[in-house]
């Protein structure tokens, strides 16, 4: 039997027969790519559910099993096992790191987590109070003007370097642009930190880097904060070819300078539908208030005449729980004790589960608890401004990101990224 699909025009009862590429997991696809040259016609995918937009090794989902693999390995097993330094090497280098390899790129991500002086000065363009996902997105793309020199890179050295770069000094921008946002001074990097524990420093200590040694004189970050936030970024470390990595993939398919591309996935993003629900997850618990107003929300999200939709719910490919949502419900669990989770969210997140998952609309639609659903429990708790969620998001996307448009620029014959259309114009 032929590897190969035959659709035939029942118009003109022409055959076209198209090539089947089979996956190592998962699907197959149909290449349909002399599909306009053999018909004269294109092929129509709304949202591209249906479309694999490129072949990768990095990240495998089975959205009916709710499985999540980076590089081989269950999420499950990284986000228990490892740390998220380890996850950001297995990304780029496609296996775990010893001890000797981990603490050399420790080592080098501390170091190159400070930014250039200059910096400075484009925050303070912006007004007090702006959104950190503005800032953020252009604080990326201004990195590429220090950076003018990665424009032309063609070797791995170069790329891995360009990506240390990147993942080291996101933390550092994403805290900038929240102190700039209340109005309160810079606080530079400390290379005696690790990653996680360095970015809850730069957004909470007092000038000079003095932290405030709570009023029992115990220290204010705690070890469970910063294993928690570890967590968090690598269940955010990448995802396939989702909103934002398809946008990074796309300028990637221009040639456009890389920080550039990362700028992009920022503000792809920082849309509701996708990373900016952790913020509205909140922002619609704290609008529902209580338990007994679940149900009125509930009606709502059904309601087709109403363009409410429960934030954190419902994935383009997950049809089963979201692994990372049932990780991140574990440590909601664990923590809600020892970090005082805000009790009455929880409950009325865990009343919208209760209901929701059974729900004949929520369940023939095959809608569940997302990464955001859980996310921002945990981040209010770790005395994250809600703002700042969606930073966070990107903190550990930034790995995921470039390690795909490195994925990208080193695939022979990928071609730039230019859909066609259906045109119903006059
Ligand atoms: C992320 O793609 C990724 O991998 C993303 C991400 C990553 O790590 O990169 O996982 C991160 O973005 C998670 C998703 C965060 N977004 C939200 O929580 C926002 C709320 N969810 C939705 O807006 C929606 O579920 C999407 C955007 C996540 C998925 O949209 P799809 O796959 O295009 O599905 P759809 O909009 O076509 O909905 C199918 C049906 C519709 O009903 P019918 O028209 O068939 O009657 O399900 C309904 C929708 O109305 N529906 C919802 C719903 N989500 C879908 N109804 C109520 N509440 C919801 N949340």
């Amino acid at each position: 039997m032929k590897n190969s699909i035959t659709i035939t025009d029942n118009r003109t009862n022409n055959s076209y027969e198209f090539e089947i590429k089979d996956a190592t997991r998962g699907p197959s696809v149909v290449d349909i790519s002399s599909f306009y040259a053999q018909t004269g016609m294109f092929t129509y995918d709304n949202g591209f559910t249906s479309t694999a937009s490129c072949t990768s090794d990095i990240t495998f989902i089975d959205g009916n099993k709710g499985e999540l693999r980076y590089r081989g390995i269950e999420i499950e097993e990284l986000a228990t096992e490892h740390s998220f330094l380890a996850v950001c090497y297995l990304l780029l280098n496609s296996k775990l790191p010893n001890e000797e390899e981990l603490l050399d790129f420790d080592l080098e991500l501390r170091h190159r987590s400070l930014l250039h002086e200059n910096l400075r000065h484009l925050f303070q363009a912006f007004p007090s109070g702006a959104h950190p996902m503005a800032t953020l997105s252009a604080a990326t793309a201004a990195l590429a003007t220090f950076y003018y020199d990665h424009l032309n890179i063609s070797d791995e050295s170069d790329y891995q370097e360009m990506a240390r770069r990147i993942i080291a000094k996101m933390p550092t921008i994403a805290a900038f642009a929240y102190r700039h946002s209340i109005g309160a001074p810079f606080i530079h990097p400390d290379i005696d930190r690790g990653f996680a524990e360095n970015f809850l420093y730069m957004l909470r200590a007092y000038p000079g880097g003095k932290m405030h040694r709570g009023i029992y004189g115990e220290y204010t970050i705690k070890e469970i904060e910063i294993k928690a936030l570890d967590t968090i970024f690598t269940l955010h470390a990448d995802h396939e070819q989702n909103a934002s990595t398809t946008t990074v993939r796309g300028v990637a398919s221009t040639g456009a300078h890389p920080y550039v591309a990362i700028s992009a996935g920022i503000s792809a993003l920082w849309g509701r539908a996708h990373g900016g629900a952790n913020e509205s997850v909140i922002q619609q618990l704290e609008m529902i208030g209580s338990i007994e107003n679940v149900d009125k929300f509930i009606a709502r999200a059904k309601d087709p005449d109403d363009d409410f939709r429960l934030m954190g719910f419902g994935h383009r490919v997950y049809k089963n729980f979201d692994p990372r949502a049932k990780v991140l419900k574990g440590l909601q669990e664990q923590l809600k004790d020892e970090l005082k989770l805000d009790s009455n969210l929880m409950q009325i997140a865990n009343k919208i589960e209760e209901i929701a998952l059974n729900d004949e609309y929520f369940i023939s639609r095959k809608l569940y608890p997302n990464i955001d659903f859980y996310s921002g429990v945990i981040l209010t708790a770790l005395k994250i401004p809600t703002s700042m969620f969606t930073p966070i998001f990107v903190i550990g996307r930034t790995v995921g990101w470039i390690t795909q448009w490195i994925e990208f620029k080193k695939t022979k014959g990928m071609k730039i990224t230019r859909p066609r259309q259906l045109y119903i114009g006059k």
